[in-house]
């Protein structure tokens, strides 16, 4: 098994998978995803996340602890436009992308975040890799040339968040 710093593989482990689930039922809780997820504003976007995406964000509680959650929902398919997505989100939607401000020291060198991509209904996404399914939750993918953190550190004023300045909350 990978090691990082003595901490155990850097995402989709056991205890990665759990905190996914702690984390979907907050945000489940907070009206930020499943079926009564409140609405926001539908953007077009551009590969790797879905072609319409919506955004939304708020301080939120995992097991007594309270970081900021970014959730981004990503909508596609064949016909997909604002309009069709305005009118039944849930048939567009494709993946949920979560970032979540954990405690210090989780992963200093990229401001603690942790990284998520759930299917519609709260599962985690996998990618294959040499032949075994990493599920995409934990630190995605620490120290690798691909992933979440690899584009995210890009993003301007060095918070890893390209749309919303979190300095302002
Ligand atoms: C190849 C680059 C790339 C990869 C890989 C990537 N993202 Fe993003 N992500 C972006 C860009 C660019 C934006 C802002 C523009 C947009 O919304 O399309 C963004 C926006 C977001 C946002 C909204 C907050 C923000 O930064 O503006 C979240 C949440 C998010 N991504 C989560 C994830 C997660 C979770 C993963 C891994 C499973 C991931 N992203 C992988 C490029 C990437």
């Amino acid at each position: 098994m990978m090691r990082t710093m003595g901490m155990g593989p850097p995402m989709g482990s056991a205890e990665d998978v759990t905190d996914s689930q702690a984390l979907w039922r907050s945000l489940e809780r907070a009206q930020l995803v499943g079926t009564r997820a409140k609405k926001s504003e539908l953007h077009m976007s551009a590969p790797p996340h879905g072609k319409i995406t919506e955004i939304l964000h708020q301080p939120i509680t995992v097991n007594g602890y309270t970081g900021l959650a970014i959730i981004k929902q990503n909508y596609g398919g064949p016909d997909v436009s604002i309009d069709n997505v305005e009118s039944d989100r849930a048939k567009y939607l494709k993946a949920v992308t979560v970032m979540y401000k954990r405690e210090a020291g989780y992963d200093p060198e990229n401001k603690d975040w942790f990284w998520a991509k759930y299917t519609p209904d709260g599962g985690l996404d996998v990618m294959e890799k040499m032949g075994m399914n990493i599920k995409l939750a934990g630190r995605v993918a620490k120290g690798k040339q691909e992933g979440c953190i690899f584009c995210h550190q890009n993003a301007p004023g060095g918070d890893f968040v390209f749309l919303i300045d979190t300095q302002a909350r």
